[in-house]
């Protein structure tokens, strides 16, 4: 499948410490562990002996140790020793199945075959500050999540009083274009009553909007000068939210964010807890869409001028080959 070439987001890097974590990943389940040098592995959650989850087990020194019958398999998945015959030497063919593991904006990414590059950061800049949210388990397929990042048409209704209104529902003509990675759109505006936790009066907010990879997507927002205070005063407010979505299941999603604003002071919980209120507010309309995987037809619902970076999303996806998560 085209989606194991592809790195996926599956834990916050600081919760990888001392102990093996079971995650789930492209249907797979997957351990990741830290050795004492402070590298990541990522491999199948499956001891080769006995099938028991080495998620279980222990990490011992630099070796990962089952919680079954104690075989214990270094950094190059090899197993080097078996409790219950302590002289026996295992042949290499005694090893776990490894994937590939890296750290990347504070979250650890797992490739199942590694051909492709991890999605690019924020697009911050010195004096903007990174915050992560989440992770949030969402019951709907990756693509689902991802296409309502970009959809702007549900503001006023899912998001009222927040970033959108009743009386200001229009969406003006935008752009959209193909990238290397996925597309951009550009020119996109959306009147917002508070468009950031700092908003003191509505705004007509500038944004952008880029796929990076088949399951991430970042968007800078910009609101008009002078409708944000900070501590009173008016702040030149930007702000960029990149979603991470890690592919579960078919049907089943983990969703985090990395928001960088120029906001030094905010403790980052109360930025946290204001993306929280927002991301609240869609989980019940995406777990409701049906079906959940994203129709890549584009006869099977239907689309406005309104819509159109969700239809160049799905015709990315098409080109790509993706086709986990979509139906
Ligand atoms: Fe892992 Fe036996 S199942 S050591
Ligand atoms: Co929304």
């Amino acid at each position: 499948m085209i989606e194991y070439q592809h790195w996926h987001p599956v834990a916050i890097a600081q919760q990888v410490q001392d102990k093996p974590v079971g995650v789930r990943l492209l249907g797979l389940d997957v351990v990741v562990w830290r050795d004492s040098h402070g590298a990541l592995h990522a491999w199948a959650d499956r001891c080769p002996h006995r099938g028991a989850k080495l998620s279980l087990g222990k990490v011992l020194a630099d070796t990962l140790e089952c919680a079954y019958h104690g075989w214990q398999f270094d950094a190059a998945t090899r197993c080097v020793r078996v409790p219950a015959l302590p002289h026996f030497t295992p042949p290499a063919s005694h090893c776990v199945q490894a994937y590939f593991a890296c750290e990347q904006h504070g979250l650890v990414w797992v490739s199942l075959a590694a051909t492709q590059h991890v999605p690019p950061a924020l697009a911050f800049s010195a004096s903007q500050r990174v915050v992560h949210c989440g992770p949030y388990d969402v019951a709907t397929s990756a693509p689902r999540v991802v296409e309502n990042f970009l959809d702007m048409a549900h503001f006023g209704f899912v998001h009222e009083g927040f970033l959108g209104a009743r009386v200001a529902t229009g969406v003006t003509d935008y752009t959209v274009e193909r990238t290397a990675r996925g597309i951009r759109a550009t020119g996109c505006k959306a009147w917002q009553p508070q468009s950031n936790l700092h908003a003191h009066k509505g705004a007509l907010v500038s944004y952008t909007y880029e796929v990076t990879a088949p399951y991430c997507a970042v968007l800078t927002k910009v609101p008009e000068p002078g409708s944000t205070l900070l501590n009173g005063q008016p702040v030149d407010w930007r702000e960029s939210i990149a979603l991470w979505v890690c592919p579960i299941t078919q049907e089943n999603s983990r969703v985090w964010f990395s928001l960088a604003v120029v906001d030094t002071m905010t403790q980052a919980q109360v930025l946290r807890d204001f993306q929280n209120t927002i991301f609240a507010q869609d989980q019940p309309v995406l777990e409701s869409q049906s079906p959940k995987r994203l129709p890549l037809d584009l006869r099977a619902e239907l689309h406005t001028a309104a819509d159109k970076a969700s239809s160049a999303y799905r015709r990315f996806l098409q080109d790509a080959g993706i086709t986990f998560g979509v139906c």
